[in-house]
C-alpha cells in the first residue's frame, strides 16, 4: 500500500504527462494554440506563458514558440495580440475583420502585456543558448520600444483596447466603456458554443463595445499618431504596466549577459522610470492596492481586481505599499476557498469570465512577485491553490473561486504550461 505523499506524487506525475499532452495536442507548426475550440490562432501572452512552462520540459519547442511569435513584430515594433498564421474555423473577429498586419503575416491590430520578454529570459538561463539570446535581443528591444514611444509619455504605457490588457471584461473597464456609444455594430460571435459558456463569456453590452473600438482601429489604419487622439479607451491598465517593467528588467538581463552594458543600463532605467509613474498614479491608499486610470478622464478607475496586486512582478511596490497589498491580498483575496479570484469587488461574478474566477496566469504572476518580497507564505498559498484547482478540475481556463468547479475552455494551455512551471524541479 502506498502512503498519502507517495498518492499525491502519482497524481502529480499523471497530471505532468497530461499537461504535456495538452501543449502537444494544441501545437502547430511553431506554436500553440491557447484551445483548440476557443482560440485557434497564436495568441501573444498565451504563448509566453507557454514558452514559460515548456523551458523546463521541451526548451527547444519554448524557444520556437518565442520566436515564431516575435517572428509577428510589425515593422513600427507592435507585437500583435493574435497572429492569424493558418486558417481556422469558428472565431470572431478573424483576420478579414482586423485587416492588419504587414507582408503576408495577417495579425490583429492591438498588442498584450510584453510578457514575452520574461519568456524569452527564462528560455535562455534555462537552454544558455547564445544564438538564442542574440536572435531575441533586436524584436524584444523594438517591441518595448514601440511601448516607450507610441503609448506613453511619462514612462507609464496605455492600453486602447479591454483585449489588450487581456482581461477582457474587468469590471476596471467600465466606466470608460459606459462613456462612449457604439452605436449599431452588426456582427455575429463565435464564442458562445455552449449554454454553459454562454453564462460564463463577457456580455453583449461588452462586445458591442469591443466590435466598436476594433472597427474604429481599423478605420484609422491603425496608425498610433490618429488613434492616440480619438480612441476613447486610453487606460494605463496596471497589469500591462507591471509586466512591462518586469519586461524590462529581462531585456536589461539578456543585454547584460551578452556584454552589451550601455542597452542593459538603459533598459533598467526604463523600468525605473515606470515603476516610478506606477508608484505615483496607480496606487490608491484607499483600497490598499494598485488600479488603473484612465487617460481619458484623469481618473483612477477604483476596482478591487488582482491586477492591482501584480506590481510585485514588476517589483513595484514601496516597502509601505506592500504592507498594505499583502494586507489587502490575505484579507480580501484570499478569503474564498482558492485564492486568488481576479476580482472581490461589488459586481463579483464567481464563474464569469475576469470578473471573479481564479485564472492561472494571474496567479503565476502573482507568485512570482510575491516571492520577490519574500512573502513565501502567500506565494506557497497562490501556488498550492493553483495546483489543487488543476489536479480536481483538469487544465481549465478559469475557475470558481469559491465551489473550485472548472469554466471556460477546457485543455486550456496556459493552465497545462504554468502547472509544468510550478510542478518543475527548479520551480520547488
Ligand atoms: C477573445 O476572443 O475572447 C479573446 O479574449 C480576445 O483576446
Amino acid at each position: 500500500m502506498t502512503d498519502r505523499a507517495d498518492d499525491g506524487e502519482q497524481t502529480r506525475d499523471d497530471r505532468r504527462a497530461e499537461a504535456i499532452e495538452v501543449l502537444e495536442a494544441n501545437r502547430r507548426d511553431g506554436y500553440t494554440v491557447p484551445s483548440e475550440t476557443l482560440y485557434p490562432f497564436q495568441w501573444n501572452w498565451d504563448s509566453a506563458f507557454i514558452a514559460v512552462g515548456l523551458a523546463g520540459v521541451d526548451p527547444a519547442a519554448a524557444a520556437r514558440e518565442v520566436e515564431t511569435l516575435l517572428s509577428a513584430t510589425w515593422p513600427n515594433g507592435l507585437l500583435p495580440q493574435i497572429v492569424f498564421w493558418a486558417d481556422a474555423e469558428g472565431y470572431f473577429p478573424g483576420p478579414d475583420e482586423w485587416d492588419a498586419g504587414f507582408d503576408d503575416v495577417e495579425t490583429s491590430g492591438i498588442s498584450q502585456p510584453p510578457v514575452v520578454a520574461t519568456a524569452a529570459r527564462r528560455v535562455y538561463e534555462t537552454t544558455g543558448d547564445d544564438d538564442f539570446r542574440d536572435r531575441v535581443l533586436d524584436p524584444l528591444d523594438r517591441h518595448l520600444s514601440w511601448w516607450r514611444r507610441e503609448r506613453s509619455t511619462d514612462g507609464v504605457v496605455y492600453t486602447r483596447h479591454p483585449w489588450e490588457t487581456g482581461m477582457d471584461d474587468s469590471p476596471a473597464w467600465r466606466l470608460p466603456l459606459e462613456r462612449f456609444d457604439p452605436g449599431d455594430v452588426a456582427y455575429e460571435r463565435a464564442d458562445r458554443k455552449s449554454a454553459e459558456l454562454a453564462d460564463q463569456r463577457p456580455t453583449d453590452w461588452d462586445y458591442d463595445r469591443y466590435v466598436a473600438l476594433l472597427r474604429q482601429g481599423r478605420e484609422a489604419e491603425w496608425d498610433e499618431s490618429v488613434l492616440r487622439g480619438t480612441c476613447p479607451f486610453r487606460v494605463e491598465d496596471v497589469l500591462t504596466n507591471s509586466v512591462y517593467v518586469r519586461a524590462c528588467e529581462d531585456l536589461a538581463a539578456l543585454y547584460a549577459s551578452a556584454g552589451e552594458d550601455a542597452s542593459a543600463e538603459r533598459w533598467r532605467e526604463q523600468a525605473e522610470e515606470t515603476r516610478e509613474g506606477m508608484r505615483e498614479r496607480l496606487w490608491s491608499d484607499d483600497l490598499g492596492l494598485f488600479v488603473s486610470y484612465d487617460r481619458v478622464t484623469d481618473e483612477q478607475l477604483l476596482e478591487p481586481t488582482v491586477a492591482g496586486l501584480v506590481p510585485v512582478f514588476g517589483g513595484v511596490p514601496t516597502a509601505a505599499q506592500f504592507e498594505r497589498l499583502h494586507e489587502t491580498l490575505t484579507t480580501d483575496f484570499f478569503a474564498f476557498e482558492y485564492a486568488a479570484p481576479s476580482y472581490v469587488g461589488d459586481d463579483f461574478a464567481p464563474d464569469r469570465y475576469w470578473r471573479g474566477p481564479v485564472w492561472m496566469n494571474t496567479n503565476w504572476l502573482l507568485e512570482r512577485g510575491l516571492r520577490r518580497y519574500d512573502a513565501t507564505d502567500a506565494a506557497d498559498r497562490v501556488r498550492a491553490d493553483s495546483l489543487a484547482l488543476c489536479d480536481r478540475e483538469g487544465f481549465r481556463e478559469y475557475f470558481n473561486p469559491r465551489s473550485g468547479a472548472g469554466r471556460g475552455s477546457d485543455d486550456f494551455a496556459w493552465s497545462a504550461a504554468l502547472y509544468l512551471a510550478w510542478t518543475g524541479e527548479s520551480q520547488r
